[in-house]
């Protein structure tokens, strides 16, 4: 298990490494890692859409010792990029991932998410990340890949679920909250909504509202969590309070 300065450490060291991860949201991302591991939920994590590997070096950090880290991309085939959601690079993605990630990548498929044999992945995911194809087709397919192989009590994280760039991925996330009702959102900040089976949402909820679990990851002060409904469940969002240049460089400077 990580505490907040673990996690700092680790994102200053792939501050350069191109990708779209926020500081906070590893943070939060911890926060309920290590939610998992207090109650014993194990499973390996996936992630659709490794761009040049930022976020699967943080997810191979996350995992305990026996877990493993599958990955899917089109990497140079960009042709088949139809959304234009980053531009994978096999190259970079490889030597990246070996200098800062842990030695624990298994299964790389290399090919469209579409494309993945089903039949070959098993029910054994405790964290998924789709962050592949932006349309809302593919997003919805990889949602769907994602609750067949999730394990109990794992998360499903999604990327870019409100944007003016990607109405797709909110379009995908609409249909498929509504058609999976045992599926409930309970995050959303810093570019990351997270989902999980309603049965475990208070599981990570009770962590997230926890006044002193914040206070530990620096998350009292500057940022606003509120409740707001989403199809029709209650998830927490966090956000930046309005801050003034001043105190945001601060922040920055010094978290
Ligand atoms: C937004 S980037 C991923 C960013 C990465 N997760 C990060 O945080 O640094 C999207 C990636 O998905 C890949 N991609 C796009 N459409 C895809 C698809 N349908 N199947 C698999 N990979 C896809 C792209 O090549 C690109 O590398």
């Amino acid at each position: 298990m990580m505490d907040h300065s673990a996690v700092k450490k680790i994102y200053n060291n792939v501050k350069h490494v191109e990708g779209w991860l926020e500081k906070e949201a590893m943070l939060i991302l911890n926060i309920l890692n290590n939610v998992q591991a207090k109650n014993k939920i194990n499973g390996n994590c996936f992630e659709i859409g490794v761009h040049h590997g930022k976020s699967s070096i943080f997810f191979s950090k996350l995992l305990n010792k026996n877990e493993q880290l599958d990955i899917c991309d089109i990497f140079e085939n960009q042709s088949a990029n139809v959304s234009k959601s980053g531009h994978g690079n096999k190259t970079l993605f490889e030597k990246n991932f070996n200098t800062h990630g842990n030695n624990n990548l298994r299964n790389v498929h290399h090919c469209l998410s579409s494309n993945i044999a089903i039949d070959s992945l098993t029910k054994e995911y405790r964290l998924f990340h789709v962050d592949g194809g932006h349309h809302a087709n593919e997003a919805l397919e990889d949602l769907e890949i994602a609750k067949k192989m999730l394990v109990d009590g794992g998360l499903i994280i999604v990327d870019d679920p409100f944007r003016e760039d990607w109405p797709g991925v909110t379009e995908a996330i609409v249909e498929f909250l509504n058609k999976n009702k045992e599926f409930t959102p309970i995050f959303c900040g810093f570019n990351k909504l997270i989902i999980t089976q309603r049965t475990y949402s208070n599981l990570f909820l009770d962590v997230l509202r926890d006044e002193k679990v914040r206070k530990n990851n620096k998350f009292n002060k500057l940022f606003t969590k509120e409740e707001k409904l989403f199809c029709e469940d209650k998830m927490l969002v966090f956000k930046f309070k309005t801050m003034n240049w001043k105190r945001k460089l601060k922040y920055h400077l010094t978290h």
